[in-house]
């Protein structure tokens, strides 16, 4: 009962936590050691709003090559909402799950609609592909909101700090958390105070080997206390999709290689450019195997095999596309995969 949301809520030192000692040694461990990332020097909501739509499910170093040069490319909400859809693709090609690039394209046009960027917490979650944390990120970084926002660093940390007994992917365990982050969050400095959580996590309240020594808020952490902090966050164990089985076909002819283009209603990937897999051509004459290699989507690991293959006559529905000009068209992961393989 003591760390149930009533309990919370009333005002206790929540989970026993010193929130002003919490907050003052974490910010000022901030101050110090806070990485120089390109979306912290800066103030615009849209570039802010960018950063954190190419960290959702990437880690930051994954995103820095492709930060600057897409705001390089699209410097305004204008000119991402103006852009050809191959363009766009392009500049994301590479950061995957590319429906964030539509749906910040979408986002984009409904903001030049509204003449300006929402500057409060719910019309910044009514843009299309913003959900709790990114709404809360962005609200608080840019336009100083006090809304906490829980990526999975922060989640980590939470888990560690109150030694949470329930399974993190809990709803309960959300709730939770979610209430204990807000009586942490700095009102006065809500966007740092949810930079510095992600910190945190990032670089010392590591998933397997925790700094703790490192740590500015070791004194206030239940998990180091009781000499458990590896064994948190608890999560319930997950069943496995399995694996999955596809063969790719690598048909050239005089210098063109077969492929198709995913149509733009497709539910993954759309407009991308993919090679034949064998039961979409079961008139091609498959050669031998020349590799393979294996690809998660969310649950799921598909492991593909490569072939090259021969066909009289290629059904509609694919095109040849002459090897030079391949590096012009929007790949799939898989088809760079598969055509690595060369
Ligand atoms: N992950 C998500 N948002 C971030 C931010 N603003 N800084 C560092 N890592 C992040």
């Amino acid at each position: 009962m003591r760390n149930s949301p009533q309990a919370l809520t009333r005002g206790l030192s929540p989970f026993g936590i010193d929130a002003s000692a919490f907050r003052q040694g974490l910010l000022h461990w901030y101050g110090l050691h806070k990485r120089d990332l390109p979306w912290r020097r800066t103030t615009d909501p849209y570039r802010i709003w960018i950063s954190e739509i190419m960290l959702q499910q990437t880690r930051v170093a994954a995103v820095l090559p492709y930060y600057e040069r897409f705001l390089t490319r699209f410097p305004s909400v204008e000119s991402l909402a103006d852009a050809p859809e191959q363009e766009l693709l392009h500049a994301w090609a590479g950061l995957g799950y590319y429906s964030r690039a539509r749906n910040a394209q979408k986002a984009a046009r409904r903001i030049v609609e509204l003449g300006r960027f929402p500057s409060d917490r719910e019309g910044i979650r009514a843009l299309p592909g913003i959900g709790e944390y990114t709404s809360a990120a962005v609200a608080s970084i840019a336009f100083q909101i006090k809304a906490a926002a829980l990526d999975g660093n922060v989640l980590r940390v939470l888990s560690r700090v109150t030694a949470e007994p329930g399974d993190i992917g809990s709803t309960d365990v959300r709730a939770r958390f979610r209430i204990l982050a807000d009586k942490l969050i700095d009102p006065a400095r809500p966007g740092d105070f949810n930079q510095a959580m992600m910190e945190l996590g990032a670089t010392i309240c590591l998933p397997s080997q925790p700094q703790c020594l490192l740590c500015p808020v070791e004194a206030q952490c239940k998990a180091l206390r009781i000499g458990r902090q590896s064994e948190f966050p608890i999560k319930a164990k997950k069943v496995s999709n399995g694996q999955v089985e596809h063969r790719l076909l690598l048909i050239e002819k005089g210098g063109s290689l077969l492929l198709w283009q995913r149509p733009p209603d497709s539910r993954r990937m759309a407009g991308f450019w993919e090679l034949p897999q064998a039961d979409q051509l079961p008139g091609a004459c498959v050669c031998r195997v020349v590799g393979e290699f294996r690809h998660t989507i969310v649950n799921t690991t598909y492991r593909f095999e490569v072939a090259e293959a021969s066909i009289e006559i290629a059904d509609s529905g694919f095109s040849w596309v002459a090897r030079e000009k391949i590096n012009e068209v929007p790949l799939s992961t898989t088809a760079k995969k598969a055509l690595a393989c060369l």
